[in-house]
């Protein structure tokens, strides 16, 4: 007996999305109804935090999380995720807010869950796609999920994305206090505690649009950290080490 999956909170985190953030909260509201939003804004200096705000107002399924400073990816969803269990969501789900993630297809992750517990929109498996993404970042993300692959033995494809929906029952047994990832490596080390954890991840093919609007926030202090936290992990596995992960 699997438990109720009715109640979704999709969190998005914002930093300089004026122009995406009030697109993605009404295709995501058209596409999902009964589902909630939470916007997390690191005080975004293009105001987007303000605009989240007035949707906010205008409509009782969206919420907005302000705080302070940038401080990365990462640590912007678990702020969402621990006010999502504060708030007895069943469905916590990972999306962009610049569209690369379609609203249109969180019907087919949220199926899914009905028998998983962490649903990956994978952009390498069967029936998956990028579009419009220059061949550098492709390499850049099909070499990532390879080394993530190899060096941490994760059978999975796109380990990196972030369109992704849990059970609130996983982010309730992972330690989210001690989850120090900043950057996209986030990503990786959530799905990792999770399948590490025995929970069921299954990966769904999505089509992953890249944004048309403001800029992408991945940079070289991103990639480095990743590269460095996989290989340290890596290591750690294979010595037999207790995973002491910072
Ligand atoms: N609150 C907050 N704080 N949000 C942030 C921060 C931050 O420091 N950095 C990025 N974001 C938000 C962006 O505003 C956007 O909504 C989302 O996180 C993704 O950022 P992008 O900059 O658009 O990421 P990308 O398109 O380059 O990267 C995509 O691929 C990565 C690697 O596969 C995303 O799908 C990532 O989730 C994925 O890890
Ligand atoms: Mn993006």
């Amino acid at each position: 007996m699997s438990a109720a999956l009715d109640r979704v909170l999709v969190v998005v985190p914002t930093y300089d999305e004026a122009e995406n953030v009030e697109v993605i909260a009404g295709r995501l509201l058209a596409a999902v109804p009964t589902a909630h939003l939470l916007v997390v804004d690191d005080n975004s200096p293009d105001g987007t935090g303000a605009i989240a705000d007035r949707i906010a107002a205008a409509d009782d399924r969206v919420h907005v999380l302000h705080r302070a400073d940038k401080d990365g990816l990462g640590a912007a969803y678990v702020a969402g995720f621990a006010w999502a269990r504060e708030r007895g969501y069943d469905v916590v789900v990972e999306m962009d807010a610049d569209g690369s993630h379609a609203p249109e297809q969180l019907p087919r992750l949220l199926a899914a869950l009905e028998h998983a517990d962490l649903v990956l929109g994978s952009r390498w498996v069967e029936g998956g796609q990028v579009v419009n993404w220059p061949r550098s970042r492709e390499m850049l993300s099909r070499g990532g999920n390879t080394y993530a692959r190899l060096m941490l033995r994760l059978p999975l494809r796109d380990a990196t994305g972030g369109y992704r929906a849990y059970r609130r029952e996983v982010l309730d047994a992972l330690p989210l206090a001690q989850v120090a990832s900043h950057g996209y490596c986030f990503q990786v080390d959530l799905a990792w505690r999770t399948w590490h954890a025995g929970y069921r991840v299954v990966e769904v093919p999505i089509t992953f649009v890249e944004r048309e609007r403001g800029e992408s926030k991945m940079s070289r202090a991103i990639v480095l950290e990743a590269l460095w936290k996989v290989t340290l992990w890596g290591v750690q596995r294979r010595t037999g080490r207790a995973t002491q992960r910072g």
